[in-house]
């Protein structure tokens, strides 16, 4: 059975244990917020009060309400104030070490059935909650950044977790209006496993030359529709937490494909930690560049350029010779791709992008499809995970979806695109990269073969 929750702890005030407390707070919970000391206190409470200020500042939360949300928090330097709380969510740095200590001191405060949930991004639940006399009571609930924002929580169950301490977290979500996915403890989970193979996909196009930062952050948005590109992403989630979590990754896996890239342990070495520090990928000291936005009929598109032939199902043709492909949604071109040549005449190319970038299109011309090198892999691994019994087609497709904000999950992307149209492509990158990651995986090899056209689910 549920255990009643009715006082939540949190302990850890950052970006993150602040967004929480808010959430938990807008939710009637009484809240006790936990730092290490007086400053950190106050730099937690700040962070609350900046996040419902600007609620109210848009209208979104009254001036009564605000002052009811922060009235349920308690702010304290002291975890012993913990005592008597029903559920506590920890949400400190991650270090296994300070959260293993953590956890081992919560036994001597909380009630010996109290819950404790830990927010780790990345690290092994089951080594956090080993360090607990009660590990039963011990499960990962893990949010999205930024917290008020993501509709998704992951409950991470144990091999030590008892069904009841997962059907309260369950609860909890509910309450906090958030969806809850569940999952077993493998590194990243679901969304991060897929998050970061999605980001160094990323860094690999900017990395080898084929692709800017800007180019593969526009496909992203104007070609793929999710809500910001990779390198806007992994500023906002902050560089060192990204380069963490890919480093746990990668130590669970030994793959290559998840290993940590230079580009960003190098930002991380000269501190430009993303966009809290005004430096990541990007610079946020001035204006923001808005990036072309436009959309266009695809007559008026293939109006504008010379010898255009038929477009094909997956938006391709070509002008002059030159392939270019197209993104289309609601009727209208939203996205152009070029191909633009790394080695010889590339004036053609250069001719029809501008042709495109004159109607005010989001054009990337560059040597591969980029919306297709960020995404196939990524497509592949969420098959793998269906295949494997990890996660449903439907839990992955939510997890992305609500934690990331995207307009459809991967095994949606996957269905829309054709299982056989999928497995070409992988074929293709496959033979381009050599990356074991890159073949196509049974399940979907099997979907095209047998004509399917969407996920068991
Ligand atoms: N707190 C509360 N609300 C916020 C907020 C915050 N910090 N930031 C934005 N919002 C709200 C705004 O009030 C606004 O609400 P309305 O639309 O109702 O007015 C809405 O979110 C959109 O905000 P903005 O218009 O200011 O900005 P935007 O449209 O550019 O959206 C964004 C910003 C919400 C961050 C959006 O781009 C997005 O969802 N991006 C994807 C983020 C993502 O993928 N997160 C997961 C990262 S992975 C992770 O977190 C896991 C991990 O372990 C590392």
């Amino acid at each position: 059975m549920a255990r009643e929750i009715k006082r939540v702890g949190v302990v850890g005030l950052g970006m993150m244990g602040a967004g929480i407390t808010e959430v938990v707070a807008r939710a009637d919970y009484d809240v006790v917020g936990v730092e290490i000391d007086e400053g950190a206190v106050a730099v937690g409470r700040g962070n609350v009060e900046t996040s419902t200020g600007k609620a109210v500042a848009r209208g979104k939360l009254s001036e009564a309400d605000r002052d009811a949300i922060m009235g349920r928090i308690t702010f304290t330097p002291r975890r012993s104030d913990l005592r008597g709380v029903d559920l506590v969510i920890e949400a400190i740095p991650e270090r296994l070490a300070w959260k293993q200590e953590l956890i081992a001191d919560l036994d001597t405060i909380l009630d010996a059935d109290a819950i404790i949930a830990t927010n780790t991004s990345s690290l092994s639940v089951t080594t956090i909650a080993a360090a607990s006399e009660h590990s039963e009571r011990v499960a990962g609930l893990h949010f999205f950044n930024p917290a008020p924002v993501q509709k998704l929580v992951e409950v991470i169950r144990t091999e030590l977790t008892a069904d009841e301490t997962v059907e309260t977290l369950g609860g909890v979500a509910a309450r906090l209006g958030k969806t809850a996915v569940s999952c077993s403890d493998r590194a990243g989970f679901v969304t991060n496993a897929l998050l970061f193979a999605l980001f160094n996909a990323a860094f690999d196009l900017a990395e080898q030359g084929l692709a800017g930062y800007r180019d593969v952050d526009l496909a992203a948005t104007a070609g793929l529709g999710f809500p910001m590109g990779p390198f806007t992403l992994c500023d906002l989630v902050g560089l060192e937490p990204t380069e963490f979590i890919a480093h746990t990754l990668f130590d669970e896996t030994r793959d290559t494909m998840d290993a940590p890239r230079g580009t960003l342990r190098r930002l991380v070495a000269a501190g430009r930690y993303g966009r809290k520090t005004g430096q990541g990928f990007y610079d946020y000291s001035g204006d923001q560049p808005t990036p072309p936005s436009g959309t266009a009929p695809l007559t008026e598109v293939l109006d504008a350029l010379p010898n255009a032939t038929a477009v094909d199902a997956s938006g391709a043709f070509e002008a002059d010779g030159v392939p270019v492909r197209v993104i289309q949604r609601n009727g209208d071109v939203v996205y152009a791709e070029v191909t633009q040549p790394l080695a010889g005449d590339s004036a053609g190319a250069d001719e029809v992008a501008e042709a495109l970038r004159g109607l005010g299109l989001p054009v990337v011309a560059a040597p591969v499809s980029v919306i297709d090198d960020l995404t196939l892999g990524y497509l592949n691994d969420a098959a793998t995970m269906v295949q494997s019994g990890y996660a449903t087609a439907n839990d992955v497709d939510v997890a992305m979806r609500l934690g990331c904000a995207m307009p459809a999950g991967p095994c949606e992307i996957a269905e829309s695109r054709g299982f056989e149209a999928v497995v070409a492509k992988l074929d293709d990158l496959h033979r381009r990269t050599g990356q074991p990651r890159h073949v196509p995986v049974l399940l979907l090899r099997d979907l095209a073969a047998a004509g399917a056209t969407a996920f068991p689910r």
